[in-house]
């Protein structure tokens, strides 16, 4: 299997803290280590630089403890990079430092019509845009995302609140093949996802339970939370080197991996 390098967007966790609850695993009342955090995000960061990937950093902004999820922070595909606007209040500032730093990056830029939340909810699997909605992206942003980006979307109707976001429900492993949990999906999405993806690896709810479908895949080597471990058997079988990684802290907010990282696509030859 051929990896893909690729070029990745991070922010820091340096003001990272779980102050209120926007989904089911975010406990305000609960310990956070925070320097530890910022540990384990370092890993994560030299996992990806020891792949051969180029680590891009955003400054992280005090007051917005969820900056760290880099993946809401935009799509950004063939050179375009759509802003974002989240549903909810905690997280709006984000927004605008996400969008500043695209536009200083050289992408052409696109503003958000509805709540989106980018690529937490927002996959490119070979030709098609996976869009999910039901908790945070609009389906409406739907239409504009094909608009812009000219894929087709297919909308993914998430059912489980614990899996909030496409990226926590679903992982493209490669240009053909995804894995994913089809109890995440209303029965209408499974049929739409067993029809473009017949050889998709199916996660259990164990493998879930930890975000492990929270991972980035360069198309050989998948980066995935290391509690994940029969997530992380099935895909060693199918060919995949599989890298695990311990983010214990951020999982207290709801991320993992691909949370922390937003791909930056700069044009169809690193598509
Ligand atoms: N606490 C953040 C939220 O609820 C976590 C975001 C995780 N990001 C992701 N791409 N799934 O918005």
């Amino acid at each position: 299997m051929d990896a893909t390098s690729q070029r990745l967007l991070m922010c820091r966790p340096t003001y990272f803290a779980v102050d209120y609850k926007i989904n089911p695993w975010m406990d305000p009342s609960g310990p956070v280590d925070a320097a530890l955090a910022v540990r384990q995000w370092e890993q994560l960061r030299q996992t990806y630089l020891d792949l051969g990937h180029t680590v891009e950093e955003i400054t992280p902004v005090p007051g917005l403890p969820d900056m760290v999820f880099a993946a809401n922070g935009g799509t950004v595909i063939d050179g375009r990079a759509l802003a974002v606007q989240f549903r909810d209040p905690q997280r709006a500032d984000e927004a605008p430092a996400y969008r500043a730093w695209f536009e200083a990056a050289g992408f052409e830029m696109y503003d958000p019509k509805h709540v989106n939340e980018g690529e937490g909810d927002v996959l490119l699997a070979g030709d098609h845009l996976l869009a999910g909605t039901g908790f945070r992206t609009a389906h409406a942003s739907h239409a504009q995302l094909q608009e812009i980006f000219g894929y087709p979307v297919i909308t993914m109707q998430l059912v489980d609140p614990r899996f909030y976001h496409l990226d926590t429900a679903l992982t493209v492993l490669d240009e053909r093949t995804v894995a994913y949990l089809p109890e995440a999906f209303s029965p209408g999405s499974q049929a739409v996802l067993r029809r473009l993806f017949p050889d998709a690896v199916h996660a259990t709810m164990a493998d879930a339970e930890v975000l492990g479908l929270n991972a980035v895949s360069d198309g050989r080597h998948v980066v995935l939370p290391a509690q994940a471990t029969d997530l992380a058997a099935k895909l060693r079988d199918r060919g995949y080197e599989t890298i695990g990684v311990d983010l214990s802290e951020l999982l207290k907010a709801g991320g993992g991996p691909k949370c922390c990282t937003l791909r930056l696509r700069q044009g169809k030859a690193s598509k």
